[in-house]
């Protein structure tokens, strides 16, 4: 029943792009709680709609295929960037901040020759502003269609880079990189597996993580959100066992934490 469930949601023109394995586990938690199979297929639709459906828009890839001049910095290629980091809710949230976000991480972690992008979303396509130059792109997501924008975008402007569609809940990755980005993901990983966070971060091997919140308002208002990621952070610290120091490069509306990892064993 599970293969059934599991090819009807993919069936849906919605949720076609995303990968297999995700709605596998899915369908596989909550055929047990669902009346019949089409109870279930809604139920999986709708954690898929929490785990992506929620925060995907209109992809405008060709606009930027248009725009590009062979220049990152090109005012008319940033303006079709930020139009189509518009497409995702989460990056569409960073875009008063981009001009600031990344330097804040570098001074860090030093500019890496390597990112690593977890749940990249759209995420790849701020490339002009984060200052790496040549660095090797590594962009993971376990949904297909902004997966399929990134890829575009990134030989577009000729960046090194792979792109990866995996589920992390099930199978982290253990690829290597100076930085992972993992901004706002542990808050959807939380709602698919409260454990997946801690595996992913015990799994990586880079030498920096950047752990991210969204905090519409951070201060204020936003404070008891404010008070609830910062106490995920601590308790996801202890979960992975291996942070040597964590430092703080938040901007208004994000709550941005740069931890340093130990190596991993063997
Ligand atoms: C809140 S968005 C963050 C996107 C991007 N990192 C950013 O900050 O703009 C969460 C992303 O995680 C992806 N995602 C959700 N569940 C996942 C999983 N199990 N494995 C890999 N990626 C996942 C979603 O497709 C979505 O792109």
């Amino acid at each position: 029943m599970t293969g059934e469930v599991v090819e009807r949601v993919l069936c849906s023109s919605r949720y076609r792009d995303v990968d297999r394995s995700l709605v596998g586990r899915l369908a596989a938690e909550e055929l047990p709680r669902a009346r019949n199979v089409d109870d279930a297929v809604k139920r999986v639709k709708r954690r898929l709609h929490q785990a992506v459906g929620a925060f995907r828009g209109a992809t405008r890839g060709n606009a930027i295929a248009d725009a590009w001049k062979g220049d990152l910095a090109q005012p008319a290629f940033r303006a079709a960037c930020t139009d189509a980091l518009r497409g995702h809710a989460s990056t569409r949230e960073r875009l008063p901040h981009l001009d600031t976000f990344f330097a804040g991480i570098w001074a860090h972690t030093g500019v890496p020759a390597s990112v690593l992008d977890l749940g990249c979303g759209l995420g790849p396509l701020a490339l002009p502003w984060m200052g790496i130059g040549e660095a090797e792109y590594v962009a993971i997501d376990v949904d297909y269609r902004p997966l399929a924008t990134a890829e575009a975008f990134l030989t577009t402007v000729r960046q090194p880079h792979r792109v990866e569609g995996r589920d992390l809940v099930s199978a982290p990755t253990e690829d290597e990189a100076e930085v992972a980005l993992l901004l706002k993901l542990v808050t959807t990983l939380d709602r698919q597996d409260p454990g997946a966070a801690g595996r992913v971060l015990r799994s990586l091997r880079v030498r920096h993580a950047v752990v991210s919140f969204a905090a519409r308002s951070l201060g204020g208002r936003g404070k008891g959100m404010e008070h609830t990621y910062r106490a995920r952070l601590e308790r996801l610290v202890i979960d992975a066992g291996r942070v040597s120091a964590v430092a703080e490069a938040s901007v208004p509306n994000e709550l941005v934490f740069v931890l340093t990892l130990d190596a991993v064993d063997g």
